[in-house]
């Protein structure tokens, strides 16, 4: 299937010169939508991941984390934007590649030790991600691998990233 073709571009969102990849076209095709998280879950099989935990960061790696979770058999963890969580949390700022944010998540989300998979929709500059990374090491986890739906090439946001498997399906 050609996840691209499912995907819609949006220019001059949210700011002048970022082209924006609008996935809520593919996840209200149910086609696209089952292939995309089926595809990501043999991918994580072919790269022989072990999966305790997914973590997804807010908003849109709650979409796809969750059922691939459910596929994986693993449990969900939600990594938060700040104020959101309940209980005493970690908290890392990031830079994303039109602005500054913070992540965090509940320091007892997960039993130390914990193999997980970080999973998101998109990776631009890598920031979300590096910084969803250091708060799972101060959680105590062991990081097993990334996964995203599409990842923008000419940003490179990989090379920031610790040294485990990264899945992509698409790439811009
Ligand atoms: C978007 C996207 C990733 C991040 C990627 O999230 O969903 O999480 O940016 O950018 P980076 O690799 O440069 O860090 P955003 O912060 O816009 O939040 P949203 O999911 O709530 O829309
Ligand atoms: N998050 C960061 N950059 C993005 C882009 N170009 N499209 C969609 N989400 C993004």
């Amino acid at each position: 299937m050609d996840l691209k073709s499912l995907i819609r571009d949006i220019p001059d969102f949210p700011k002048p010169g970022i082209m924006f990849r609008d996935i809520t076209t593919l996840l209200r095709d149910r086609d696209g939508l089952r292939y995309t998280i089926d595809l990501l879950q043999q991918k994580c099989h072919e790269a022989n991941l072990t999966v305790d935990y997914v973590v997804g960061m807010e908003s849109r790696g709650f979409i796809f984390g969750t059922p691939l979770a459910y596929k994986l058999d693993a449990g969900f963890i939600p990594v938060r934007k700040p104020g959101k969580l309940p209980a005493a949390v970690h908290s890392v700022e990031y830079q994303l590649e039109y602005g500054t944010d913070c992540l965090e998540i509940h320091q007892d989300a997960l039993p130390v030790g914990s193999k997980v998979l970080i999973v998101d929709d998109l990776i631009a500059t890598g920031g979300t991600a590096v910084a969803t990374a250091k708060l799972l090491q101060k959680v105590g986890c062991e990081l097993v691998g990334f996964g995203f739906i599409i990842e923008l090439r000419d940003l490179n946001g990989r090379r920031h990233l610790p040294n485990v498997p990264i899945i992509s399906l698409v790439e811009y």
